[in-house]
């Protein structure tokens, strides 16, 4: 897709009177706080909810405070198999890893270790890193491979042994640990292993999961499992995952080979062969998961550690916060001039997220240029005070949630953030049989037609084209903010699509420009801006009316959503540490 140019009005002032609290024009770039409270732990200001926001209710009840460390994740079991490394000794990266493994058994449906994801590290000693395990398109994908012969996009990408990449959760939990952790694999999988074999109770979010997944899971090997008697398992119900349990051993016993190269490699093999999928052993044994180096930027005097492609989410993010970052100071949270600012901050920076970003082994990404402060300032000059920008438009694809973030802290200040995913809840559906686990779809974050919108209602470009070997485009956001003082301040992401960027950069203007709780913002209603389609979409009930009407006058077109995001982070506090799960959502923040 070739860059878009912007149709602005003429007029640049007319409408500024519906801006309510709209900034001076000419305003420059706020010069970095040098002084403040503390340089780091900010007090905390009332969050300005709209009249009632049901999750302005209790808001405060939902932080977990805890002196040393905490691990945060869509799942309490997951998280308590992450503290449980960290009291026997483990750090961040440790616990992360735990965490990780036991997400793939108790959260199935979006933790993994048939999909992959991304990994931000800082460490208290300073040391930043940044590390992608996204699936690979296998040897044998083509351009084309979704397009039938009359030119439509086939269901493929999304469901059956076709949609999925090449797996990398394993060896990149894996090269965690190896690297920055300091137990052996073996000790830190053993909370997994053991959920896995004597069986955990299902939750409500699993039973949802499952319930709505009916139709995508009961042609493949899972559905015994999933469904006995052809229902979904209940909440309460005892879930023991047997070969789940083995293929963890396995790993735990002989490392990624073990997944790559040895038996669990032949098992998924032998399921592609028996369905037509196209994953090879060459495949697996090609794949590895890379060190990057990270997106480091800065917003407000705090620096951003974030993930550069082949996850746009750390441009996209540090690149929507620069130009944000030009106004001295935001309007109030929530009025109708802030969600402009955002959203044409956002709206700049998805245009160059969908038309220019891809795997840096195929296609160079002009990162530096989009996340310098000097292209911030120039994109800001076309933002119009009381005026919404457009973009061409078509329709959208539903949004859900389907992806799972975690945070984690230690003692010593070392903070890892996790993003991994199947993609779609479940994946393709494909359950390899024998081994235990759900494959990924995530083929389908490809442009597998320039121009066609994926399920998320993303437009690509060719710069995220199929082709064999290359990581598709993923908008997973695993961001470290560290404060002035040098310290970890908030570890978040998100899961959620392109709404992870809009969700992960909106909670950290909630916590650095408006000095909310993290429990405040975390429940502050959110809004989305991807360019394309030219809807501005927020949370029902999350904008006042009046806000939505000065909107609507400004010349959005607002898409009212149930939810957007499913968010879990930690926040730095006088004594210690917050955790906040996502208030939309389940899970466990879990610290001591
Ligand atoms: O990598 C990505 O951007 C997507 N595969 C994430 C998918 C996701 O968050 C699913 N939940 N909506």
């Amino acid at each position: 897709m070739s860059r878009i140019s912007w149709r602005l009005a003429p007029s640049l002032i007319a409408l500024a009177a519906f801006a309510v609290g709209c900034h001076a024009p000419g305003a420059a770039r706020a010069p970095a706080p040098t002084n403040g409270p503390a340089a780091a732990v900010r007090a905390n200001a009332p969050a300005p909810y709209p009249p009632g926001w049901p999750l302005a209710t209790n808001a405060a009840s939902r932080a977990v405070h805890a002196s040393h460390a905490m691990v945060v994740s869509n799942n309490e079991l997951a998280s308590a198999a992450g503290v449980e490394i960290l009291r026997r000794g483990g750090n961040a990266v440790d616990a992360a890893v735990a965490t990780g493994f036991a997400l793939a058994v108790t959260f199935p449906q979006a933790g993994n270790i048939g999909g992959g994801g991304f990994m931000v590290i800082r460490m208290a000693d300073g040391r930043m890193a940044a590390l992608d395990y996204r699936e690979m398109a296998p040897l044998s994908a083509t351009r084309d491979m979704y397009v039938d012969s009359t030119g439509h996009l086939t269901m493929k990408g999304r469901v059956g042994p076709l949609a999925s990449g090449v797996p990398g959760a394993v060896a990149g939990m894996a090269e965690a640990l190896r690297k920055y952790g300091t137990l052996p694999l073996s000790t830190v999988m053993q909370p997994a292993i053991r959920l896995a074999a004597e069986g955990f109770p299902v939750d409500s979010a699993l039973s949802g999961a499952l319930m709505g997944a009916q139709k995508l899971l009961m042609p493949f090997e899972g559905a015994s499992l999933f469904y006995p008697g052809g229902r979904a398992l209940a909440p309460g119900a005892r879930l023991v995952q047997p070969d789940l349990a083995r293929t963890l051993r396995l790993i735990a016993e002989q490392g990624p080979a073990a997944f790559y190269t040895g038996a669990v490699a032949d098992s998924l093999v032998a399921e592609m062969k028996r369905d037509g999928g196209n994953i090879t052993a060459a495949d697996l044994a090609n794949y590895k998961a890379e060190w990057r180096t990270p997106i480091v930027g800065t917003y407000r005097g705090d620096t951003l550690v974030a993930m550069p492609p082949s996850s746009s989410g750390g441009t996209t993010t540090v690149e929507s916060l620069n130009i944000l970052e030009t106004w001295p100071e935001l309007p109030p949270a929530g009025s109708a001039a802030a969600v402009h600012d955002v959203a044409e901050a956002f709206r700049r920076a998805f245009i160059d997220r969908n038309s220019e970003l891809g795997d840096p082994a195929f296609v160079k990404n002009p990162v530096a240029r989009l996340t310098s402060k000097t292209y911030a300032d120039s994109l800001r000059t076309t933002i119009v005070a009381g005026k919404a920008s457009r973009t061409p438009a078509f329709d959208a694809h539903g949004e859900s949630m389907q992806t799972t973030h975690y945070s984690v802290v230690d003692a010593q200040g070392n903070a890892v953030a996790t993003t991994t995913t199947l993609n779609g809840y479940f994946g393709s559906g494909v359950y390899v049989r024998g081994a235990g686990f759900f494959l990924n779809n995530e083929m389908d974050d490809f442009t597998s037609q320039p121009g066609t919108p994926n399920q998320f209602g993303l437009v690509q470009g060719e710069a995220n084209a199929i082709a064999p070997g290359k990581r598709m485009l993923s908008a997973m956001s695993p961001t470290i903010v560290v404060g002035r003082d040098g310290k970890a301040l908030l570890v978040v992401g998100a899961a959620g699509g392109p709404t992870i960027i809009t969700a992960t950069t909106q909670i950290i203007l909630n916590v650095v420009d408006y000095h909310m709780s993290l429990a405040d913002a975390m429940a502050f209603p959110r809004i989305h801006e991807q360019a394309l389609p030219d809807k501005l979409v927020y949370e029902r009930g999350g904008l006042s009316a009046a806000v939505e009407d000065s909107l609507k006058v400004m010349g959005y077109e607002l898409a009212p959503v149930g939810h957007l995001a499913n968010a879990n982070a930690v926040l730095r506090v006088p004594g210690g540490w917050v955790g906040v799960v996502e208030p939309r959502s389940t899970g466990g923040a879990v610290g001591y």
